[in-house]
Parts: structure tokens; C-alpha cells; sequence
């Protein structure tokens, strides 16, 4: 591939930019003068655009003393050219421009596109009528949509922003507009009035049209020193609430008109979570506002742009009678995970997107940090180990992962690294290294790299240099495999006499995988020890094996010892059957805690898909988790009878394989009931939606029955079992019903209600109604950023499997065009076909993809591959095992 990196020697320092959108004809106009210094003489510019129309451009060296300068005389490009490819525009200028600074002046027009990417539009209703917003979605590499630009993160620049706003509209950027210099707030609710210049456009700056009537225009405060990707701005009309932080910050809640009464939680979350990383990272927000936006068509869940944060609006709106438990924790930990990038991302940039797992797994660690402080009753750290330090575990175990620092040039490949290893295995490591170093050590060190490198560019280097400066620790030779090598090491512990060795080798999913792979990477592994006596020791492990003397360590059962004690080593541990056996009791008592209950089903069965451990002897270990009463033990426990009951499906065993699960579940069901209980916890609630939804998911008569019943009884059906009610509904439901959630979704006006009819419509057990569903997907009434969402829950559907698959090849030309490239909503479609097994499937998958292209997602497909083939190997080696398991279970 070739390089797609601009010259560095031509630097932007300021760009002066108008943007006037025309919400009616789907255009827009700009005009700007980017103020930049050449470094040295040049006869091009060449800065980034797509799908830009270029009207007009012009160079002006700024005056300089030297007579022969011929400073100050403005020259014309003899020739643009546009390289669509590498997504540039060049001014031939046919002459040099001289060393020194100068004025790049450009006017230019381009689309209000429908695909939530550059210079967007999103649609809503109000008061029964069709409108639109205009906004923006810049990150990575789509700044250049919207204005010619610099668009890498280390040409950083000031902007001064104007926009020319529809009259009655908002206008939102990442500062206050000039005329309102301190934040003097307007009274609650009355967001909608812009301050006016009195100077028309045209006559400031040769106009960028010939009429300007209908339009106010809204100049803003320049930003700081900053990236093009964090540049937003968003005209339509908007009410918010408001509120201030004890640093006299302005934060405001946007929202479509008749949301406003869902913002409260969000303004209240972000207030907190601004005081708690001004205090934790030692340097005040430098900015006098923060917005949150809730943008009705949204390609991901959020974006951080410095000062105005744009969210889907099931990221950011907490309805109080309409929300569940899980989507509130939701928000607050998307909150606090965007606001975390105001310091780590925005104030200290990545010198390129190879780093950018310092933007997002910092994030995604301290977001929990944060939502932690604000609600500790939430227990999210325990959560922490499912969803981030789980999720990553899995994926970098396949061959086809990649290091933390992934090298990527072209746009498409920069999209395909926003994957659960910048953000969940970054998490981990960073999460990793900070229980190594210690909090205090931790967050020195946190501290010395952001005031060091504000309002500038770091990579990974510079930050471990950073812990090791204030630590003396050798951070930066520990970490190094971390981030540079892909994969992660599985510890194998290997009895003696009076020793335990740990042996360390690279993990992999499957054996058909880890045949293919020589690699002898060994990694630094802190191992932390818990034992029977109540001692925890701890090691550093650095080389191939480790011999650790375990003194007065008897052989009874009652002695047991736990590795990764706290799990906040990125590894895999491979226990000895009798060690795994001793580890029963601890997990039943509870003397162990929930992560490590959690890590030990988690690797056992991760271990038998490996072909590492019979998986009967998994399923053994389940008796010990009779008590379990964790929801996030459960949600892990949950995920590993998913996988089972994906590899089971359609063979002989399933239906024994059902009742097993009844059984498992059925003890924690009685237990949850479904009423809520008066002042129960918060994970309560979630683990009750989890076992209910299980239950049925398992074809648990009683749970199927009460449920329809509930639904005829209430109301309105409490929030929290909301989902599971519908999902139960649709399990037993025909064609009436179907319709019926139709009919509700398209009137429904809660993104979140909307997810949750969503989903039970992929439920049905009828295969002509899951058709309807895979066609109402793709239909208007769905937003494009929800039709990825309700497929899935087709696909995860036994009997939808094959028909999502099938309509996908169908549609294929569609969908590329629906979800154009660096598509990670193109990546989710092909991400369900993982559930694949047999070698028909999976012959077809991989036919097809090498017959259809799919930009941006070539990763994903070779993922996709690699887990089918380990699935079809596990089941031709383990499944004789497993239905002799279960068939002794239930006699
Ligand atoms: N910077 C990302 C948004 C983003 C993702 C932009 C991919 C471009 C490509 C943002 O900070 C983010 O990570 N959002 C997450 C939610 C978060 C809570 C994990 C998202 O959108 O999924
Ligand atoms: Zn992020």
C-alpha cells in the first residue's frame, strides 16, 4: 500500500473557517484561510479533501523583510488536482513559494451527506413534521469531507469557527461563540436564540454566496492548539439543560425538541465525572464549555470532540420511566469514557494512528475508573473483567489479531483498528501495569505525560517513559511485547515435589490455529498468588518458566492456590486437574472473589475449545458455581453456555444439552423472581434480566409462561425486564404480534425502546416472520445505525441463522452501499457469521468472500474464518465427550 502521509515540512497553524449548510437542498458552502508555515521552499501544496468540490484557491506569502522575498503578492494555482485515492488535493502553483509563512485562501462546496460520516445529516420528527440537523463525525480521516485540511493528528492548529445557521436553528462547536465571551448562561431551556454579527459575511470576506438572508451568523471563540478530527459543528434545533461544575465550567445537555426530560442523568454524570478528572489528572478542563449532543443518526456510540461530544441518543438519554438499569450504567460509563479523551486524546494527542490505542484503551480503562468513583455501588470494576479484559482475551487469541500498535496508513485501515484490542486489551494492559506500579506511581505518572506533552503529540514510548520516570521501574522493557506483539501467553502450572513451575506459551483459540503459528514471543507477567492460608505473594515472571517453592503446601483437597490473583495479568491460566479440582471449594465458599470465580470458568472454557481441557471437565466445574449469585459471574458463566449451545445446536444432544442449562439456571431464577425487591442492588436488577433472559433462551417452560402472563398484567412492563418480556413475547408469538412491534417501533421515539423492539423481532420461531424482520431492517423506518442490531439478533436466532446468511449474500451490493467503507457496521454483519460451524457453512462464507470484496473489513473475515474452523474442530473432537457428559448428568 502506498503512503498516504502529507509532506512534513508544509505546517497549518490556524484556519479561519465558514461553513454555511442548506438543510433544504443537502449542500454546503466554506470558505478558509488556513495561516501556514513552509519549511521549506515549495512549488505544491498538497493537504487532504474528499468529495470536495474546490471553487477557488489562492497563496499569499506573508510580507516578509528580505527585498527579494516577494513576500505579500497573492498567487493563483495554475492547476488542482485531486487524487481520490489517497484523498488529496494539490495546488500547483507552478512556481516555488518562498521558505516562511503564508495564507492558503480556498472556497469550496460540498455534500450534507446521509452517511454519518464528514459533514452529515441526520433526520427527526417534530411535531409530526420531517427535520433535519446538520452535523459532524470527523474521526478518523473524515475532517477532509467537510474542509480542505490538514487531516493527521499531529498537525495540530487553531480554529476559529463561524457558521452560517438557518434562522430559529442552533449552532454548536467546540467553543462559545464571540459574542457570549464568558458563559453567561442563558435561563434553562432557552438554547434556542443565537447572538447575531451585525457585519454580513459578505462584506468581511468576499462573500461565499450572493444571498445571505435567512441566516444568522454565529462566530466562535478559537479553540485550542488542536487535530482536525476533533473539530464538530452542529446546526438544528436543539433544547438543552444546563448546569456548572465547581471550576466554573459550563456543561450543557443538546437534545431534539421534547427530550429534555431525558438529560437530567446525563448533565448530573458529566458534572461529576468533570470534577473527578480535574481532580485525578491534576490539569482543569481547559475550555469555559462542555456540550453533549444526542444526534438522532449516529454511526457509533459517541465522539469526544473537544467541547461539543456528539452521542447516539441511546448513549446519552435516560428516560426515567422508560430506562433500564443496564442502559443508565450504559451512559454513565460512555460518558466517562468520552470526557476521559478531553485530557488523553484531545489535550495529548497520538503522533499517529498507530497510537491510537493510547486514545482508546486509556478510555475504555479510565472510564471505569471514574463511573467506579461516581457509582460504587455498581461494582463496574467486576464488570471491567468481562467486558474489556473477557472480550480481548478472546479476540487475541485468534492468529489473525494484531499488536496494540498496529502499523496503518490508509483510511481503511486505520477504521479496522477501533476493535476490541486498542480498546479492551489497552484497557487491560494499562489496567495491568497500574496494579504493577501501583496508584500512586500510576497516576504520577499519568500526570507527568499530560502536562508534558499538552497541546502536542505522543506515542507509546513517550508515555511508558513517563511511568518509568517517576516509578525507576523498567516499565518500558515490561511493556514492550504488549503493545508491539500480537497475542498473549496462557501459564501453564506444572506440579513437582515441592515446587509449582509456570511455563509460559502464546494462547490460541483453537488447535487448528496454534498448529499454523511458531511464535516464541514471551511476554513480562506480573503473578500475583492467593492460597488456602490467606497469604498473596507476588512475582514478576520473565522468562519461559518460573519455580516457585510453595512452602507447607499438603496435598489434601482443602489446599488450593489461585494465579492472577485480582486478574490483572493479561493471561490464561492452565491448572493442573487436581489444582482445578482443590479450586472448587473456594469458588463455592466464596473465599475467592468474583474475578477470580469468574477467570477460573472462563478459562476452563476457553481452554476446552482450545482442545487444552476435555470439556466435560468444564462442565464439571460448573457444580461449583451452585451458589454463585454475582451478576458478572454470570454473565460469564451465560457466555459460556452460549458458545456450547451454538457448537450443540441441530445435533442429537441439544435437547439434553437444554435441560442441563435449565438446571444450572434455575436455582439463581427462583432467587431473582421477577418483581424487584425494595432496595435491591443495582446488580441485582441486571442479573435479573440476564437469568430470566437465559431462562428462556433455554425453553424454560415456566419462564415462558410467566412471562406472557406478566405482559398481559402490567401496564406498563418495568423497564429492567422490559427486553426480556418482549423477547419472550416473540418466542411464542405469530404474525399479529410481529406486526404489533412493527407498528410500535415506527411510533415509538425512545432510540432505547426502539433497540429493545428491535431485537425481540429477530426472536419469532417463525421463519417467514424473521424474513419480515431482516427486510424491515433495511427498510426506512429502521436508522442505518440500527439495522446491524436487529440482523444480529436474527442471526443469534437457531433458526434465523441461515436465513440472516442467505438474505447478507443477497443483499451484499446493498449493504456496501448502505455502509460504505471503513465499515465497522459492515464489520458486525459479517462478525455474527462467527457462530458458524459446519464445514458447509463455512465453505460458503469463505466462497463468497472471495468472490465479494468488503473494504474495511478484510480483517474481520479472516477473524471470522479462523473462529469457524476452531468451532468445527472442537465439535468433531469434544462433541462424542460432551453427550456422553450430559447423558450421565440427567440419568
Ligand atoms: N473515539 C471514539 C469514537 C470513534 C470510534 C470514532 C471509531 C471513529 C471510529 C469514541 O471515543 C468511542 O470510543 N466510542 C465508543 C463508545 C465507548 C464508550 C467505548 C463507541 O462509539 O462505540
Ligand atoms: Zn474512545
Amino acid at each position: 500500500m502506498k503512503n498516504v502521509r502529507l509532506p512534513a515540512h508544509i505546517k497549518p497553524e490556524r484556519y479561519q473557517l465558514t461553513i454555511k449548510p442548506d438543510l433544504e437542498g443537502f449542500v454546503f458552502e466554506g470558505e478558509e484561510t488556513i495561516s501556514l508555515r513552509l519549511e521549506k521552499s515549495v512549488s505544491e501544496i498538497t493537504l487532504h479533501a474528499k468529495e470536495l468540490n474546490i471553487v477557488f484557491a489562492s497563496f499569499k506569502p506573508s510580507p516578509q523583510p528580505s527585498p527579494r522575498g516577494g513576500g505579500g503578492k497573492t498567487v493563483l494555482p495554475k492547476k488542482i488536482s485531486y487524487d481520490e485515492k489517497e484523498e488529496t488535493a494539490t495546488f500547483i502553483f507552478g512556481k516555488s513559494l518562498p521558505k516562511g509563512t503564508g495564507e492558503v485562501r480556498l472556497k469550496f462546496k460540498g455534500i450534507l451527506n446521509d452517511k454519518m460520516r464528514g459533514f452529515y445529516r441526520s433526520r427527526y420528527n417534530h411535531q409530526g413534521k420531517e427535520k433535519y440537523m446538520a452535523t459532524t463525525q470527523f474521526e478518523a480521516t473524515d475532517a477532509r469531507m467537510a474542509f480542505p485540511c490538514f487531516d493527521e493528528p499531529a498537525h495540530k492548529a487553531v480554529f476559529d469557527i463561524t457558521l452560517m445557521v438557518p434562522q430559529g436553528l442552533t449552532a454548536i462547536s467546540n467553543t462559545l461563540p464571540v459574542t457570549n465571551p464568558h458563559p453567561n448562561p442563558l435561563p434553562e431551556g432557552e438554547g434556542r436564540e443565537q447572538e447575531t454579527l451585525s457585519i454580513p459575511i459578505s462584506v468581511e470576506r468576499e462573500g461565499v454566496t450572493e444571498h445571505q438572508s435567512g441566516y444568522n451568523i454565529v462566530k466562535f471563540q478559537p479553540t485550542p492548539k488542536m487535530s482536525t478530527y476533533l473539530v464538530a459543528f452542529i446546526i438544528g434545533d436543539f433544547e438543552f439543560i444546563q448546569g456548572k461544575t465547581k471550576n466554573n465550567v459550563l456543561v450543557r445537555v443538546f437534545v431534539t425538541p421534547g427530550k429534555k426530560h431525558q438529560a437530567k442523568f446525563a448533565l448530573d454524570t458529566a458534572i461529576k465525572c468533570l470534577e473527578f478528572y480535574n481532580n485525578y489528572f491534576g490539569i482543569p478542563y481547559p475550555l469555559p464549555v462542555l456540550d453533549l449532543i444526542a444526534i438522532p443518526d449516529f454511526s457509533h456510540g459517541a465522539m469526544e470532540n473537544w467541547g461539543a461530544v456528539t452521542y447516539r441518543e441511546s448513549a446519552l438519554l435516560v428516560d426515567p420511566e422508560n430506562s433500564s438499569a443496564s442502559n443508565k450504567q450504559w451512559v454513565a460509563l460512555v460518558i466517562a469514557h468520552e470526557l476521559a479523551h478531553q485530557w488523553f486524546g484531545n489535550l495529548v494527542t497520538m503522533q499517529w494512528w498507530t497510537h491510537l490505542w493510547l486514545n482508546e484503551g486509556f478510555a475504555s480503562y479510565i472510564e471505569y475508573l471514574a463511573t467506579d468513583h461516581i457509582f460504587p455501588e455498581w461494582d463496574v470494576w467486576t464488570q471491567f473483567a468481562f467486558n474489556d479484559l473477557g472480550a480481548a482475551l478472546k479476540l487475541d487469541s485468534l492468529k489473525n489479531t494484531h499488536p496494540i500498535e498496529a502499523e496503518v496508513r490508509h483510511p481503511d485501515e486505520i477504521g479496522e483498528i477501533f476493535d476490541d484490542i486498542s480498546y479492551s486489551k489497552g484497557a487491560s494492559v494499562i489496567r495491568m501495569l497500574a496494579g504493577f506500579l501501583g496508584e500512586k506511581d500510576f497516576r504520577a505518572g499519568l500526570r507527568y505525560y499530560l502536562k508534558k506533552y499538552s497541546y502536542s503529540n505522543a506515542s507509546t514510548a513517550d508515555l511508558w517513559a513517563a511511568f518509568e520516570k517517576v516509578s525507576g521501574k523498567p516499565v518500558r522493557k515490561m511493556m514492550q511485547n504488549w503493545t508491539g506483539k500480537p497475542g498473549y501467553p496462557v501459564l501453564r502450572v506444572i506440579e513437582e515435589k515441592d515446587r509449582l513451575i509456570l511455563k509460559q506459551s502464546r494462547f490460541f483459540s483453537s488447535e487448528v490455529s496454534k498448529k499454523k503459528s511458531e511464535d516464541k514471543t514471551l511476554w513480562s507477567n506480573p503473578i500475583k498468588i492467593a492460597d488456602s492460608q490467606g497469604k498473596v505473594k507476588n512475582n514478576l515472571m520473565i522468562s519461559k518458566t518460573l519455580s516457585l517453592t510453595l512452602p507447607h503446601r499438603g496435598r489434601g483437597t482443602a489446599q488450593w492456590t489461585k494465579f492472577n490473583f485480582g486478574e490483572t495479568g493479561f493471561y490464561r491460566v492452565d491448572y493442573s486437574a487436581q489444582m482445578l479440582e482443590n479450586l472448587k471449594a473456594p469458588i463455592r465458599n466464596k473465599k475467592l472473589g468474583a474475578i477470580d470465580r469468574l477467570a477460573i470458568i472462563r478459562d476452563a472454557f476457553a481452554l476446552s475449545e482450545a482442545g487444552e481441557l476435555p470439556t466435560a471437565q468444564a462442565l464439571n466445574l460448573l457444580s461449583a458455581y451452585e451458589n454463585e449469585t454475582d451478576y458478572t459471574v454470570w454473565v460469564e458463566l451465560c457466555g459460556g453456555l452460549a458458545s456450547l449451545r451454538n457448537l450443540l445446536y441441530g445435533q442429537n444432544c441439544y435437547p439434553k444439552f437444554e435441560q442441563f442449562c435449565q438446571k444450572v439456571l434455575v436455582k439463581i431464577g427462583a432467587e431473582v423472581g421477577w418483581r424487584a425487591k425494595k432496595g435491591e442492588s443495582h446488580t441485582r436488577g441486571l442479573l435479573r434480566s440476564l437469568i430470566l433472559g437465559q431462562l428462556a433462551v433455554f425453553n424454560h417452560q415456566p419462564t415462558l409462561n410467566r412471562g406472557l402472563s406478566l405482559a398481559k398484567k402490567y401496564k406498563k412492563i418495568p423497564a429492567d425486564i422490559r427486553g426480556v418480556i418482549y423477547q419472550i413475547i416473540g418466542r411464542q408469538r405469530g404474525k399479529k404480534q410481529h406486526r404489533a412491534f412493527i407498528s410500535k417501533y415506527k411510533n415509538e421515539t425512545l432510540s432505547e425502546e426502539q433497540n429493545r423492539l428491535g431485537r425481540a423481532l429477530g426472536q419469532f420461531a417463525d421463519v417467514k416472520l424473521l424474513k419480515k424482520t431482516l427486510e424491515f431492517a433495511l427498510s426506512k423506518e429502521v436508522r442505518i445505525q440500527d439495522t446491524a442490531q436487529i440482523f444480529a439478533s436474527v442471526w443469534n436466532n437457531p433458526l434465523g441463522k441461515n436465513i440472516a446468511w442467505e438474505f447478507t449474500k443477497k443483499n451484499w451490493p446493498m449493504l456496501l452501499k448502505r455502509y460504505p467503507a471503513s465499515g465497522h457496521i459492515l464489520n458486525r454483519f459479517i462478525k455474527s457469521a462467527a457462530s458458524f460451524v459446519t464445514v458447509k457453512e463455512t465453505k460458503d462464507f469463505a466462497n463468497f468472500f472471495k468472490k465479494h470484496k468488503a473494504p474495511g473489513a478484510e480483517r474481520a473475515i479472516q477473524q471470522v474464518l479462523e473462529k469457524i474452523y476452531g468451532s468445527g474442530a472442537w465439535l468433531k473432537r469434544d462433541g462424542k465427550h460432551i453427550e456422553n457428559w450430559l447423558i450421565r448428568q440427567n440419568n
